[in-house]
């Protein structure tokens, strides 16, 4: 594995609505746009040896947003779903869904089941989207799960380590990300995946999400290959290890 190319990398894809504002289209017209970026970043990040993906595609706090625009998301995400779920799974990518299902469409649903099934012995790019998902809701099911355990004698609650917890977490499979891209030029993570963040290393552009592409994603990558990770050793330590 080449250390200068993330393992694993996250993104939070933001700026959709005001792409669609300067052209003076609706906000929709935006995400259908965004949702062409999704399907250049898989190709992109797989080519460049980048084994796990994780997209950020819509937050609990996103159902917040007016009626009509959580409706046509849903339905762009229907569409997009069943558009792309062929070349996908040619290409090898096995794709996964983090998030509450709780408030999803049943059509959508079956699809993200259908989806999940038929690429769960791909072994190519692990592809993540995240749909009303919140890093909070996340750790919130995790403590409940192992409350849970706690409760059925499963585990004592002194067992109860980092290990332990990640394991209850939507990622629990997933190594750590690496690198956290965030376009659309606000610098926070929004909710995004707390936890598993703890390490990772963060990159903002300006770049709005529909004009993502291979110029921003190698910028990123650059970036991301001068870090030096310490993890809290010194600088000195960290070298010593890598
Ligand atoms: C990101 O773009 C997509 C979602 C959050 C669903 P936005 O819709 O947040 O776009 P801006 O931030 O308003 O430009
Ligand atoms: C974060 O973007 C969520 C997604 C990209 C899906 P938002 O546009 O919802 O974030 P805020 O509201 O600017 O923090
Ligand atoms: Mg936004």
């Amino acid at each position: 594995m080449d250390p200068n190319i993330p393992n694993h990398v996250a993104v939070i894809m933001d700026g959709n609505g005001r792409w669609a504002r300067k052209r003076a289209l609706p906000r929709h017209a935006g995400h259908r746009s965004g949702a062409g970026a999704v399907r250049k970043i898989v190709e992109i990040a797989a080519e460049h040896g980048v084994r796990y993906l994780t997209l950020f595609a819509f937050s609990s706090e996103n159902w917040n947003r007016p009626r009509e625009e959580v409706s046509k998301l849903m339905g762009l995400f229907i569409e997009s779903l069943q558009r792309e779920i062929d070349e996908l799974h040619r290409n090898n990518v096995r794709l996964e869904f983090i998030g509450s299902r709780d408030l999803l469409q049943p059509k959508l649903l079956d699809k993200i089941i259908a989806a999940e099934t038929r690429t769960s012995d791909n072994t190519g790019l692990r592809l993540q989207v995240a749909v009303a998902y919140g890093g909070r809701w996340d750790i919130v099911q995790a403590a409940r799960r192992l409350a849970g355990r706690v409760a059925d004698g499963d585990i004592a609650a002194q067992d109860i380590d980092d290990t332990a917890f990640a394991a209850e977490l939507e990622l629990a499979e997933v190594p750590d990300p690496d690198l956290l891209i965030r376009t659309g030029g606000e610098q926070r993570i929004s909710n995004f995946l707390l936890w598993n963040l703890a390490y990772a290393e963060l990159w903002f552009c300006d770049t709005l999400w529909p004009d993502f592409g291979q110029k921003e994603f190698t910028e990123a990558l650059a970036f991301y290959a001068r870090r030096e990770r310490r993890y809290g050793h010194t600088g000195d330590q960290a070298e010593a290890v890598s």
